[in-house]
């Protein structure tokens, strides 16, 4: 029962053969329960030479989802917890432009597939309605200043039924997440179908970022998607506050802020509405 209602053995091996990629989902590693598509990721990476360059470990549910900044990340029935193991050869400092690329992806998707449009709110998070749907986590090994491999996790709220997420969220934040199916009204994807083509995107952008002139065309395709144009930062204590004037060819977002002066931001997380 389990299995029909979920991606199951045969599609998975369906999405394996029937997308069009070089390398990305060529191996996928299918689980009905996992704790956490990213750990068993990093593991293999870590441990096993066959988890080659693509490799998507991908499972219908997670007990131990990990978020960014050490959050937990809900992961029930329904959803698309998907995890791909990528080794590019880039020096680690454009490592995070590989999580605008998932994030890109993501949205490329769901445009495709559905009458949705989705927004980007910085570093990686994708938005529809000004609601999360869709969380990236990005894991790197890097060896002297090149990156060795990388970890993108990719959660979607795909058909996920919120109503099982809410419980685990404080109050304030009921009204920040969604997913697919909550936005379409109550309509499922065809998650097999969601999958194929994101693997298609993720590779046809991955390989953008590969060329010299690619990081600026991913770049600017995230700034266009950009949910905010002024932001609150917030860095453990410190708060930077500005109109968001672009973002640089490393991912960092450029803030001006209130008293004129420009600054740089690679890191924290973004408090406010404000478009
Ligand atoms: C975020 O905090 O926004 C990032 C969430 C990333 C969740 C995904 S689900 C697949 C992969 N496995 C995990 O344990 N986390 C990531």
């Amino acid at each position: 029962m389990l299995l029909h209602s979920g991606f199951g053995f045969l599609i998975v091996e369906n999405i394996r053969k029937n997308s069009k990629t070089r390398f990305i989902g060529r191996q996928i590693h299918y689980f009905t329960e996992l704790g956490s598509t990213q750990e068993l990721a990093i593991y293999m990476a870590e441990n096993n030479s066959e988890a080659v360059n693509g490799t998507a470990i991908l499972a219908e549910q997670q007990d131990k989802g990990r978020g960014r900044l050490k959050s937990r990340w809900i992961s029930p029935q329904g959803g698309i917890w998907l995890s791909i193991i990528v080794k590019p050869p880039m020096p680690a400092s454009k490592s995070p432009l590989l999580s605008f690329t998932a994030a890109l992806a993501v949205c490329e998707t769901i445009d495709q597939l559905t009458s949705l449009e989705s927004k980007v709110k910085w570093p990686n998070d994708i938005l529809i309605n000004h609601k999360k749907v869709c969380g990236i986590l990005l894991d790197v090994a890097t060896k002297g200043d090149r990156v060795e491999y990388a970890v993108i996790g990719i959660g979607i709220n795909a058909n996920v039924d919120i109503e099982k997420i809410l419980p685990y969220l404080d109050d304030s934040k009921h009204s920040d997440v969604t997913s697919l199916k909550n936005e379409l009204s109550g309509k499922s994807v065809k998650r097999s179908a969601f999958l194929k083509l994101l693997f298609e995107r993720f590779e046809l952008c991955y390989d953008r970022l590969q060329k010299e002139d690619g990081s600026p065309i991913i770049v600017n395709k995230i700034k266009d998607r950009l949910e905010y144009n002024s932001v609150i930062i917030e860095q453990g204590n410190k708060t930077i506050e500005g109109a968001i004037i672009g973002l640089g060819v490393d991912g960092s977002l450029l803030i001006k802020q209130n008293d004129g002066s420009s600054v740089e931001v690679s890191f924290g997380e973004i408090r406010t509405r404000d478009r």
